[in-house]
This record gives structure tokens, C-alpha cells and sequence, in this order.
């Protein structure tokens, strides 16, 4: 695939040092381990941004009308699409998720977030619905795509209680042992977090597990886990079939789990009502209406679980 103008103004972005925190300059932080914004250490080298190759951040941000792709984002988003054409739909179904999703964990008195596979900002990030409702809770950003981290980094300058990490979900231990994190969140008390249509990406069951596990084990009783995953439950083996197939030609091969796999992510925690369900059913309100009479159309199950304290 070309590289057009435009995706070289992205890469250009990436590699400059004016005034939008771009990559090298962070590339020198993580190299002098002094700065504030951070690359963890798989993931540190601008040769590791493809943008001949579609990756899954890029494409959720054309879904969503974004400026942050490339030709490749956008052939393989339409693609997508024209295989199921509802998929832009999905990710608003999705995203509306994460939003009552937060507003419900700052009701429950949850201050501090933990955004794993947070992705390009875009309408309704989770900073700006938790500070508006909630002014000085602390959030933290983790995507292992540089475009996305690059952007938040920009979007974030100036923004005391928010930072975004490079890092991957597949490393837990990396993530909480990063520097921004105990700056900014007390691991003591309990946490907020957001795994919302990151795990499909972890595509080995033993890993998304070990993963989920590890990050339940490493927050304070008290704390939420809210989760979204597609499901291919109640969808035509076909179609599920192409759109893994489309997937599999990105930076992030991601794959369908059925209920009973998702709901093993929620071992050990307590499902809050409604339990685990089609995100647009995961406690309603009349704006987020998408998909309501026809749920499983949302592809997304979605659900929020707590950790208990110990008896
Ligand atoms: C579909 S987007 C979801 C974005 C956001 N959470 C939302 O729901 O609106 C998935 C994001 O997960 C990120 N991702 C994929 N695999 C990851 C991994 N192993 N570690 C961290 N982030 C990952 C992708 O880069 C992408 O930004």
C-alpha cells in the first residue's frame, strides 16, 4: 500500500519535536529515563510505526471520522465495513460503554483510572468524562500503538492528572511497575479499570487470561474491572470469519470470544447489574439508545465486575 502525502505528515508528527511531544523527543526521555512521558522498553523505536500496514487504533479512529490514519487504516477500514456494515455503529455502541461505564465507577467513588488499550483520543475520552464530573480524578493511558500514545501525549501536555504510556496488556507487571503510574495512582486504594475492546487483540486464551488475572491481583479490593469483548455468538460464522481474516492483515490481529469465554475474564470478581450483556443493554440511557431493540447487533458484551475485599 502507498504512502500518501498526508500519512507522511503523520509520520513526520511522529518524528519532529515541535511542540506536540513527538516521538524522539520522547525516545530521548525513555533513553535518559528522566522525563515524564514515557516508551516502555518493547516498544521504544520509530521504525516499529507501520503505516503501510492498518493498525486496529488507526482504523477505530476512521471509524469514528478521524484524521489519524493512513491509506492502508482506510482500505482495510472500508473493507471492514463492507463486510459488516454496521461496524461503525458497533465502536459508537462501544465507546457510549466506556462513557456510562465511567460516569458509573465515579457515582461508585472511583477517582483513578487505568485506560488499557485506550486508542486515538476522540469524542469522550475518559479524562475528560471523569474530570468533568469528578475535577482532578487521575487517569492513565495505555495503548501499545505509538500513533495513539503519540496523540494522547499531545492532547494531554499540560494536563497534571492525566499521562499516557507505551505498553502492552499482554505485560501487566510492566504497566504497573511504569513510573506514571505510581505517580499518579494510589495503588493502595481502589482503581478504576477500563479494558474496553482491548482483549479480542490478545489473541491466545492463556494469555488474555493470565493477563486479566494479573492486573486483578495487582489492584486494591475495592477496585473495578469494566470489559468489553466482541462475540461472535450471534453472528453468521462468515462473517465472523472474514472480518478475523481482515484483522489478521493489521498490526493487531484480534479475534471473537463467545459468552462463556468472555465471562472467565470476570474470575474472582463480582458482576455488577446487569451482569455481563450486550453493551447498549450495560445500563442504558436515552442518548446512548444505539441498537437497543436489536442489541446483539452491538457485537460488544460488555460488563463491570469489583474486586471483593477479603472476608
Ligand atoms: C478498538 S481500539 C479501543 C479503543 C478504546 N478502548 C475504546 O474502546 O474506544 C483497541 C485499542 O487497543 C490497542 N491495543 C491492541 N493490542 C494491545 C496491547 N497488546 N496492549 C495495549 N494496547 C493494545 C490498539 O492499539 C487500539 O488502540
Amino acid at each position: 500500500m502507498a504512502i500518501t502525502s498526508k500519512d507522511k505528515s503523520l509520520l513526520y508528527t511522529l518524528q519532529t519535536a515541535d511542540g506536540t511531544r513527538c516521538f524522539s523527543e520522547t525516545e530521548r526521555w525513555m533513553r535518559s529515563r528522566k522525563g515524564r512521558n514515557v516508551i516502555s522498553d518493547e516498544t521504544r523505536d520509530a521504525e516499529h510505526v507501520h503505516l503501510d500496514k492498518p493498525s486496529a487504533a488507526r482504523m477505530y479512529d476512521y471509524f469514528f471520522g478521524g484524521f489519524h490514519n493512513t491509506a492502508a487504516d482506510r482500505h482495510a477500514a472500508e473493507a471492514v465495513k463492507a463486510i459488516y456494515p454496521d461496524a461503525p455503529l458497533v465502536m459508537r455502541a462501544n465507546r457510549a460503554f466506556l462513557r456510562r461505564a465511567v460516569a458509573f465507577l465515579i457515582e461508585r467513588g472511583i477517582t483513578q483510572f487505568l485506560d488499557i488499550g485506550a486508542g486515538i483520543p476522540t469524542v469522550g475520552n475518559v479524562h475528560e468524562i471523569a474530570q468533568r464530573l469528578h475535577p482532578g480524578a487521575r487517569v492513565v493511558y495505555v495503548d501499545i500503538d505509538p500513533v495513539a500514545v503519540n496523540l494522547s501525549m499531545a492532547l494531554l501536555a499540560g494536563n497534571p492528572d492525566a499521562a499516557v504510556i507505551l505498553a502492552d496488556a499482554r505485560r501487566p507487571a510492566a504497566i504497573f511497575a511504569h513510573p506514571e503510574v505510581p505517580r499518579l495512582l494510589d495503588l493502595e486504594r481502589p482503581l478504576g479499570v477500563l479494558l474496553v475492546s482491548v482483549l479480542p487483540f490478545l489473541k491466545e486464551n492463556e494469555e488474555a487470561y493470565r493477563a486479566v488475572d494479573a492486573i486483578r491481583a495487582a489492584v486494591a479490593p475495592g477496585s473495578y474491572l469494566a470489559i468489553s469483548h466482541h462475540t461472535n455468538d450471534d453472528m453468521p460464522p462468515d462473517i465472523a470469519a472474514q472480518t478475523e481474516w481482515l484483522y489478521a492483515g493489521t498490526t493487531n490481529p484480534s479475534r471473537y470470544r463467545t459468552h462463556a469465554e468472555i465471562a472467565r475474564f470476570f474470575a474472582n470478581l463480582t458482576l455488577v447489574e446487569p451482569g455481563l450483556v450486550y453493551a447498549p443493554l450495560w445500563r442504558p440511557e436515552p442518548l446512548d439508545d444505539l441498537f437497543l431493540r436489536r442489541p446483539e447487533r452491538a457485537i460488544n458484551l460488555a460488563g463491570v465486575g469489583i474486586k471483593p475485599f477479603p472476608e
